[in-house]
């Protein structure tokens, strides 16, 4: 049978965005000229692009030859994926499977439900049935609409933790490859406007002097760019638009992907046109990029590529493979162009120097200057730190100790110096380790106890797994070896969170019975298991059992609250999700701690601050097959080969014995079985009788502010006009304030900050007044290094 060798991540320990293999960041896309055929005989778009891409192996692999990457016109590669024939039997086989392991999806019923306003209505299995009978009905015309459709069926739940990357969209990266945007306020209050990466000034003190772009492909720019976000996996529409344009922090970690302005795996079209105020038109050639792990040799039609590249992992090249060049978009996320000049050593580019900075850049902690010295800040573009230090088992590990240590002499020297207030930029933060989350939480406020409640949906496959382990402990040592399999690990044995003694119930008492845990309950028409929360004293189903958060065992006589809550201000853009979601609630609901949202759609509205996945646990498809195995062979063992047998007629079976969900996602070298996952925990808040996930919950930040060239080339002015609306003399975006839902008016009823001042701004109508444009107060420092490693960004692509 299949093995899981490696698992990134232990399932108790992992709630962070998935990138997809291949993903282009900013700076992945060479220039160099797209290539054409000099001479077509008849019209076959698959062998056309085969053809292009051997030209272009041919001259990369010459010696001395600059590194490039392959591609070619994106409507060509477009074509070819459409002559790709419908594997009608497959991909049924396909739909059927897959609709089995999304039984773990624990939003489903909400999702068919949708919020008013907020989220669409999506029945996702039913759906699923629909393209099922398009295929029975031979709608599709080709393969790739068929996994198209699937995909974006999946990504339009608009959670990252949901996923299901089939092969044939993972062949070609699109990309727009020059024409990079922003969104930029003349003074972070007045409504933004699109504008070139490019036409930036060369300094964060600078203004726009340039066109700002009006149309796109003949439409209004700001529908097009917020119909090309409609595919990327967030639930609130401005921070969907908020990943059309590069984010400032996740650019100085090396990780962004926005900025080329739409979900790769879609086609946008062979061009892009935009039409400035000035009337000047500029027209962009759209292209798709080849990742170097993909052989076109034995391509020459529809029929070849589904042969080459839809038929199991066998078919792609070992990356290291000969003949195909070495420079490709690359899944790692750390390394950058080297015409990036900027020495990282030094810090996060354009960031000033740090107070500290983590091994692996997620997190760093600075003092402000001039009128602002009583400040500290905390920069987490990720809960994801990881070290490199052979002291711990693994790099997670690792990374949570180095960060927890940093963390607490942060604070501590902090206070010591005088410091009195605390700003947390949380921008880009897609998450990571679960227990990073309640332990920066549990540092700021360590006389709390942290809520952090969550349920699985209770269904088939997920029973008889939950009752297997609890089998087990029953059954203690395997001294015997009768068991055999791996059932007393961390993961998913009986060190983990799936053994229900492991865990606490909502009052942090034990469970009387695995009844009493396992439910199930009826909530929304469906079925879940009762809340569950960690007993933060065991250690167990976080990170390792080697580490203690902060608050317990060995470290439960900390107790310093170093800031108190009206010190803090956080600020996010949306990307917030997983564990950024997991601490963000911590911070909002027990913390009372306010939040200022970046950017988003250009409206004179509240924005949400967390736009990510809000559940609390991400697992991998590949984890739920383990799953699946373990109850089939841990059952034999136990309980005999008919029990077995029983078990394999179940859903249980059903996801042991899947098939083609293996075939189709054809994994790279990612370590994987399966590209898929689903969100398995939903998080729930304190109190809550009307027990809804908090992804269904609308959330307003405190304020909201757009970026200006000063606040988006240099994050220490985006620190300061955030202090400046929290605590100083700057405005939020009119309307912005005062919704019904933020967490300042939730507790105080006033809007946001103390004064009078910044009270929402409303005309008799109560209708917000449109900012007449008073900047905020920002002495600007320089910016010569950020803009350095900008203009690097710039001229590469
Ligand atoms: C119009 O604006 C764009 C963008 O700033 C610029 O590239 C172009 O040169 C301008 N055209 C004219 C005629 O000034
Ligand atoms: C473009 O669309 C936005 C959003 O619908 C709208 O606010 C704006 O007025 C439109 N611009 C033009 C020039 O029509
Ligand atoms: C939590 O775990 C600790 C350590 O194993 C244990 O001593 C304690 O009893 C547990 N808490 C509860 C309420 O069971
Ligand atoms: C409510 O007001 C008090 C007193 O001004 C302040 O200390 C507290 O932080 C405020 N809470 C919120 C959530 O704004
Ligand atoms: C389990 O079920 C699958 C498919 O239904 C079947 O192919 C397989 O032989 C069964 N295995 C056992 C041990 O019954
Ligand atoms: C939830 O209810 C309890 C008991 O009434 C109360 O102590 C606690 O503060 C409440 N929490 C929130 C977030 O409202």
């Amino acid at each position: 049978m299949r093995s899981v060798t490696q698992l990134a991540l232990v399932a108790g320990a992992a709630a962070q965005v998935f990138e997809a293999p291949f993903a282009l960041h900013r700076g992945d896309i060479l220039d160099h000229p797209l290539p054409s055929v000099s001479k077509r005989n008849t019209f076959e778009p698959c062998a056309e692009v085969s053809q292009l891409w051997a030209a272009q192996v041919a001259q990369l692999s010459r010696p001395g030859a600059a590194p490039a990457q392959i591609r070619v016109p994106a409507k060509r590669a477009y074509e070819c994926l459409l002559s790709v024939p419908v594997d009608s039997a497959g991909d049924l086989k396909e739909i059927d499977e897959l609709k089995a392991y999304l039984q773990y999806q624990s939003t489903l019923p909400w999702l068919k439900a949708g919020v008013k306003g907020q989220i669409e209505p999506l029945d996702i299995i039913a759906n699923l049935d629909i393209i099922a009978d398009g295929i029975k009905k031979k709608s599709y015309k080709s393969d790739y609409d068929v996994q198209l459709s699937i995909r974006q069926l999946l990504d339009k739940a608009g959670d990252f933790h949901l996923q299901y990357i089939p092969d044939i969209t993972n062949v070609f990266q699109f990309a727009r490859p020059t024409g990079v945007l922003v969104s930029i306020s003349t003074d972070g209050l007045a409504l933004p406007k699109i504008y070139l990466f490019s036409d930036l000034p060369k300094t964060a003190t600078g203004n726009i002097a340039a066109s700002a772009i009006t149309k796109i492909n003949g439409q209004n720019a700001t529908e097009v760019l917020q119909k090309l976000s409609e595919g990327t996996k967030y639930h609130d529409a401005d921070t969907r638009y908020n990943t059309v344009f590069p984010n400032p922090a996740l650019d100085a970690l090396g990780t962004d992907s926005g900025g080329l302005s739409y979900a790769h795996y879609v086609y946008a079209g062979p061009t892009t046109t935009f039409t400035f105020e000035n009337g000047t038109e500029k027209t962009i050639d759209n292209i798709a990029v080849i990742p170097s792990i993909f052989d076109f040799k034995q391509v020459s039609d529809g029929a070849s590529f589904f042969k080459a590249f839809c038929s199991g992992p066998q078919a792609v090249l070992k990356p290291s493979g000969s003949g195909t060049p070495s420079a490709t978009p690359k899944a790692t996320s750390t390394q950058r162009p080297s015409a990036v000049a900027t020495p990282t050593s030094l810090g996060l580019p354009g960031y000033p120097t740090p107070q500290f900075l983590q091994s692996s850049k997620k997190v760093s902690g600075y003092y402000l200057g001039d009128s602002y010295k009583d400040t500290a800040v905390l920069a987490i573009p990720a809960f994801s730190p990881s070290s490199i230090d052979s002291k711990y088992p693994d790099s997670t590990t690792g990374g949570f100790i180095e960060t927890q240590a940093l963390l607490q002499k942060f604070f501590a020297d902090a206070v010591k110096a005088g410091k009195k207030k605390l700003v947390i930029d949380l921008r880009g933060n897609g998450g990571g380790t679960i227990d990073m989350g309640f332990e920066l939480f549990k540092q700021l406020f360590p006389t709390i106890e942290p809520y952090g409640a969550a349920r699985y949906r209770a269904h088939e496959a997920f029973h008889y797994y939950s009752a297997l382990v609890a089998d087990v402990a029953l059954e203690g040592d395997d001294k015997d070896g009768k068991i055999g399999m791996d059932w007393d690990d961390a993961d998913y044995g009986i060190q983990s969170t799936f053994l229900w003694s492991n865990i606490l119930d909502k009052n942090l008492q034990k469970y009387k019975s695995y009844k009493d845990y396992y439910g199930p309950q009826t909530i929304n028409g469906d079925s879940f298991t009762s809340l569950r929360r960690y007993n933060f004293s065991n250690n167990l189903g976080g990170h390792t059992l080697s580490a203690s958060l902060t608050g317990y065992n060995q470290f439960k006589n900390i107790k310093t609250q170093p800031f108190q809550s009206d010190d803090i201000v956080i600020i996010q853009d949306g990307f917030c999700g997983s564990t950024c979601a997991i601490f963000a609630e911590l911070m909002r609901v027990q913390g009372k701690v306010q939040t200022v949202a970046i950017g988003g759609r250009p409206q004179n509205a509240p924005m949400q601050g967390v736009g990510g996945s809000k559940g609390s646990q991400r697992l991998g498809m590949d984890a739920l097959y383990q799953f699946a195995e373990r109850t089939i062979k841990i059952a034999e063992a136990l309980d005999g080969i008919a029990v077995a047998n029983k078990l394999n007629q179940t859903a249980v079976g059903k996801i042991y014995n899947a098939e083609q969900i293996f075939v189709r996602t054809t994994p790279p070298p990612t370590g994987s079985l399966i590209l898929g996952a689903v969100n398995s925990l939903n998080n729930q808040r304190m109190n809550d009788t009307t027990d809804t996930p908090l992804e269904f919950q609308y959330e307003a930040a405190d304020c909201r502010l757009f970026y200006t060239t000063a606040t988006y080339l240099d994050p220490v002015n985006m620190w300061k006009a955030v202090w400046e609306a929290k605590w100083g003399k700057g405005k939020c975006v009119p309307g912005s304030t005062g919704d019904k839902t933020a967490i300042g008016v939730l507790e105080n009823k006033s809007t946001f900050g103390s004064k009078s001042g910044n009270a929402q701004q409303t005309n008799a109508d109560g209708q917000p007044i449109e900012s007449t444009g008073a900047a905020s107060p920002i002495s600007v420092s320089s910016v010569v290094a950020t803009f350095a490693a900008m203009a690097a960004f710039v001229m590469m692509i």
